[in-house]
């Protein structure tokens, strides 16, 4: 056990998902934001100030990765930058603490972990190299739906009538909030490797039985397609260019904003199980929309984050600005519109940041960590290779190491 009881966590990144995340602190005992470091030092401030004024802990801006690391009330750093800056981020921390500064006892990781697996690989190899603690980001594990679901699940219907065979997940929505996202070389990919992240994980998680190691179910061969539906039309990619500036050119250079991928696994008995995936930025819906099920010999499971309990109805006249204070990524503002409680708490932020901080006070390797990144991102990049290829290809595949996808590379044509 640590002998100290209140952690101090350190923001890299003070963007929309630092946000979230300081939001979720609210549900999370036992530590206290303390620090935020972003490029952009009044953006800093002001997660630091939201933090305070939550009251989830006396938090500052800091003017580097490297004094953030090495300040004595800063115990742990959450990752919370741009996919391209991730191995950047990573280095400072790392060399910070070679240096000799600063007392880390964990890093928890945003998803991806990185754009490809040469970077997921030496993200691993940095922190090996540190010694600290590690975590990887993956919130939907962690949405109580699919927890309390998957533990009934396991202990009821399978073990009176068999293990689950197929779990499907999906993610979508109408297209991310900042340009990096759009752009393949920066983000590392399309939705595919934005989002089929979450689903490819959540998937792999639900038909794991609970307390079995991740290699218990082992991917045997993936295959995966994807396509711009939307956002290279001519008249979606003029708008896209519009709202996100020059760099943005889904004529020239598009991502895909469709993905789906099969994946294939066995268990240790060679049981044959599957995990199917769709992800999209095409979907106009309310907003968000995250849905998941498990089927099994006598027994499924459902779940969609937009059929919510909660609903609001706005006639026409309601005429308000656009905003995203129903639901994320929330497209209309009338009519009938569903409304989530508690995103920091449905989709997982909370019970994951609370299971995070646990771990590190107890000195405890996280069960979810960096080595989960990796694979993660070997099923994405062997995912694009199927797309690629057009052709269902065995994992692992011996070249992936090297390999970048097309659309990383800007020469994909849909
Ligand atoms: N778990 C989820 O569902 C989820 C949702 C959204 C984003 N994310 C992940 O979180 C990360 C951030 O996404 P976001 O939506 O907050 O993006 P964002 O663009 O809103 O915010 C990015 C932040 O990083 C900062 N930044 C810029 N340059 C940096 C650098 N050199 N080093 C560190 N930070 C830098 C920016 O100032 C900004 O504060 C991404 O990796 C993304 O994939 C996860």
């Amino acid at each position: 056990m640590v002998a100290r009881r209140m952690l101090g966590v350190g923001f890299i990144g003070s963007g929309f998902i630092a946000r979230f995340h300081i939001r979720s602190w609210l549900g999370v005992r036992d530590a206290d934001i303390r620090g935020i470091w972003s490029p952009n030092r009044k953006h800093s401030e002001e997660a630091a100030s939201l933090a305070r004024e939550l009251r989830v802990g006396e938090a500052r801006a800091f003017d580097s990765i490297e004094e953030m690391v090495a300040a004595p009330e800063i115990d742990c750093i959450w990752i919370c930058g741009p996919n391209h800056m991730r191995l950047d981020n990573m280095e400072r921390i790392v060399s910070t603490l070679r240096s000799g500064k600063g007392r880390l006892i964990g890093v928890t990781c945003e998803k991806p972990l990185a754009r490809n697996v040469r970077e997921a690989k030496r993200m691993v190899k940095l922190i090996e190299q540190a010694g600290v603690l590690h975590g990887y980001l993956e919130d939907q594990l962690f949405s109580p739906g699919v927890e309390r679901g998957r533990n009934v699940v396991w202990a009821r219907g399978a073990s009176l009538t068999g293990r689950p065979y197929l779990a499907r997940a999906a993610e979508e929505h109408s297209g991310p909030h900042m340009p990096w996202f759009w752009q393949g070389e920066l983000q590392g990919g399309g939705v595919l490797n934005d989002m089929m992240c979450h689903s490819i994980e959540v998937g792999r998680y639900l038909l794991t039985q609970p307390g079995a190691p991740r290699n218990s179910i082992r991917p045997t061969k993936v295959s995966a397609q994807i396509a711009c539906l939307k956002w290279a039309r001519p008249d979606y990619a003029r708008r896209l260019q519009e709202s996100m500036g020059p760099e943005v050119d889904y004529l020239k250079a598009p991502s895909e904003d469709f993905a789906r991928s099969t994946i294939h696994y066995v268990d240790e008995q060679k049981t044959p199980l599957i995990v199917e995936t769709t992800t999209s930025w095409s979907y106009v819906g309310p907003g968000l929309r995250l849905s998941m099920e498990l089927l099994g010999p006598e027994y499924s499971l459902a779940m969609n984050s937009l059929d919510s309990g909660l609903k609001l109805f706005f006639s026409r006249r309601v005429q308000g600005e656009a905003g995203e204070d129903l639901v994320e990524k929330q497209n209309a503002e009338q009519g009938m519109m569903p409304v989530v409680g508690s995103e920091t708490v449905e989709y997982g932020y909370e019970a994951e940041n609370r299971y995070f901080v646990q771990c590190f006070l107890d000195g405890k390797q996280p069960a979810e960590n960096f080595y989960d990144g990796l694979e993660v991102t070997e099923l994405l990049m062997t995912a694009y290779m199927s797309a690629e290829q057009e052709r269902v290809i065995p994992f692992k595949p011996a070249d992936l190491e090297s390999y970048v996808p097309a659309v990383a590379r800007g020469v994909w044509k849909p």
